[in-house]
């Protein structure tokens, strides 16, 4: 089983992902994420949501550091951490959307990879890849 992050490097992660929402683009929906994905390395890529005036370019915040990542040459990944909630508000408690799971389900193994959620840094969620797509599509099945 893998060794979970520690509470000292969750709330870093969280706050680097709160950090990150900052720069969201979210005119059209109002409601701003920051995420910030922990490399096995252990540098931290953040993003945010980006929108678009046709509604379907717009891309995630977990998409954006993923995306970010790879194209770095990076593709071995321990964690995210997402922030999200009204961009004018309250954090609320933010899970990734289903083609986030799927695109980070692409690059970890399901129990080895970990989900930190929460709308304040005492409360915050850990969840596998696992617990949050169960039954993954994949190609290659035997992926190690
Ligand atoms: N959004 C994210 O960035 N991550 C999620 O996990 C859920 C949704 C964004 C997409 C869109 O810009 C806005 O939140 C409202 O759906």
């Amino acid at each position: 089983m893998m060794k979970r992050l520690d509470k000292a490097e969750r709330v870093a992660l969280w706050q680097a992902a709160r950090q990150a929402r900052e720069y969201s683009y979210c005119p059209y929906s109002g409601f701003a994420v920051g995420a910030a994905l922990l490399c096995e390395e252990g540098t931290v890529v953040t993003g945010c949501n980006i929108e678009n005036a046709a509604f379907g370019p717009t891309i995630c915040a977990e998409r954006t550091a993923v995306v970010k990542a790879v194209s770095e040459g990076r593709r071995s990944f321990r964690a995210i951490a997402i922030v999200g909630g009204p961009a004018d508000g309250e954090l609320t408690e933010c899970y990734p959307c289903g083609v986030c799971r799927q695109v980070l389900s692409e690059f970890v193994l399901p129990d080895r990879f970990e989900v930190i959620c929460g709308s304040a840094e005492e409360d915050l969620k850990s969840l596998t890849i696992e617990e949050l797509l169960p039954h993954s599509f994949a190609l290659r099945p035997e992926k190690e």
